[in-house]
């Protein structure tokens, strides 16, 4: 045991580990080389047995039968991967596709919304497995470390945590001699610092190397998910999204299950270069950061809920919404996923999307996707009332004159008071 890689003995929190009581850790373990060294690094340095559990949201291309190999390869009792896009899509997704959920008007917590579920499942596992310990591989910079405690400390007050990445000091260079003196397989070439990369089926986000330098624009090679729009077809698509009750439950008229629809989705969305987004990030620990966002089946499904929305609300329900909507999203991005404000805020989102059933079609073309197409039974919308013809007295334009008096009362008023004392 060198110093740079001693295990922390001071608690800062009541629910961290007292490591002389860690027997058998749960690690949430990606197959990536900081969970790889940790699962090797716990065992060693606790001398505790390691139970590892990798979750399925629906990271594309991850090959799973080789994430479980390489666990049991390094020590693990056993190695549970757990296929969790249905529950991911169904009781995360959708209620972010209801509430509109962009934080800081462009990141739509794909990682945010996966962590309450990866932690949840995690508590499961260790309870099943005897676990008394979870460990994960977040760093001490970021939120997913708060919503991965946050929702351990709220759903199993009995179990403990560590974080090896927040105390160990390794960095890149050692914790690779780290794997190879124990022989962990280590990926690819080791010269250029990766992407630190984390996706689901709702969007995928690049941090790290020229990401951190604000005035370098994107270089080609992080898009690994999303066309470059420059490259996408030179023919647009028009994609139509069906919803009932606010749900997705269609495209194209085909009706699909949730997480089909959404693969789907993001698949075309990439073909048109869709979703790219570089954003700047208030996160909750204080710093900012820069992310390089490919969301394509988010960008396509929240505009046309969004506008369906729109259409189907009244005047005061559109004033209103967003501002519950942003509540929603910043409680969600700061890892109170079981925080009660959040089923409140629920309950209002829902009773809105009881009315959001329709069609909606966008037009894709080399990054962009607009709406131009809308259908609703229950559009707040009538053509008769609109149009610039006659609407056969339904609407009448006599009494106009005598709104527009009362309607501007006081403020004609008060632009009079301030004119006298000039
Ligand atoms: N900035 C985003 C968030 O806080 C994405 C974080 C991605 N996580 C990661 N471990 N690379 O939700």
């Amino acid at each position: 045991m060198t110093d740079q890689t001693r295990i922390a003995t001071t608690r800062t929190a009541s629910y961290e580990a007292d490591p002389s009581e860690v027997k058998r850790v749960l690690l949430l373990y990606s197959g990536g080389l900081d969970t790889s060294v940790m699962l090797k690094w716990i065992q060693d340095e606790y001398g505790a047995e390691v139970v590892a559990l990798t979750v399925n949201l629906g990271q594309p291309g991850e090959d799973y039968g080789e994430v479980r190999d390489k666990a049991l390869g390094l020590g693990a009792l056993e190695c549970q991967v757990i296929d969790a896009r249905e529950e991911f899509a169904r009781d995360f997704v959708i209620p972010a596709i209801k509430a509109n959920a962009l934080y800081g008007g462009g990141y739509p917590l794909f990682t945010a919304l996966g962590r309450p579920l990866i932690a949840k499942l995690a508590v499961q596992v260790a309870r099943a497995t005897g676990c008394d310990t979870i460990a994960h591989g977040c760093t001490g910079k970021g939120n997913d470390q708060v919503r991965i405690e946050a929702t351990v400390a709220t759903l199993a007050p009995e179990l403990r945590v560590i974080a090896p990445v927040r105390g160990w000091q390794m960095g890149r260079d050692e914790e690779i001699a780290y794997a190879r003196k124990h022989g962990i397989p280590v990926k690819g070439g080791t010269d250029v610092t990766p992407y630190s990369i984390d996706d689901n089926l709702w969007g995928r986000s690049s941090e790290g190397r020229w990401i951190e330098d604000l005035d370098h624009a994107p270089e080609d090679d992080v898009f690994q998910l999303v066309t470059r729009p420059e490259l996408a077809p030179d023919e647009p698509q028009e994609v139509t999204v069906g919803f009932e009750a606010g749900v997705p439950v269609s495209l194209d008229g085909e009706r699909l299950e949730i997480v089909e629809l959404l693969e789907r989705v993001a698949e075309i969305g990439c073909r048109h270069g869709v979703g790219i987004v570089d954003h700047i990030e208030d996160r909750i620990v204080g710093l900012k950061v820069r992310d390089i966002y490919e969301v394509p089946a988010a960008a396509i499904i929240l505009t046309a809920h969004q506008e369906l929305e729109k259409l189907v609300c009244t005047i005061h329900q559109n004033q209103f919404k967003p501002q519950i909507d942003r509540q929603w999203s910043y409680l969600v991005y700061a890892g109170l996923w079981w925080e009660p404000l959040r089923g409140d805020l629920d309950g209002y989102i829902q009773s809105v999307n009881e009315q959001v059933t329709g069609e909606i079609s966008l037009k894709l073309y080399k990054g962009s996707a607009r709406v131009v197409r809308r259908a609703s039974r229950n559009a707040v919308y009538d053509k008769a009332l609109a149009s610039f013809g006659e609407s056969g007295g339904l609407f009448s334009q006599q009494a106009s004159p005598g709104f527009i008096e009362l309607w501007s009362l006081q403020s004609r008023m008060a632009y009079r008071l301030r004119e006298r004392d000039e």
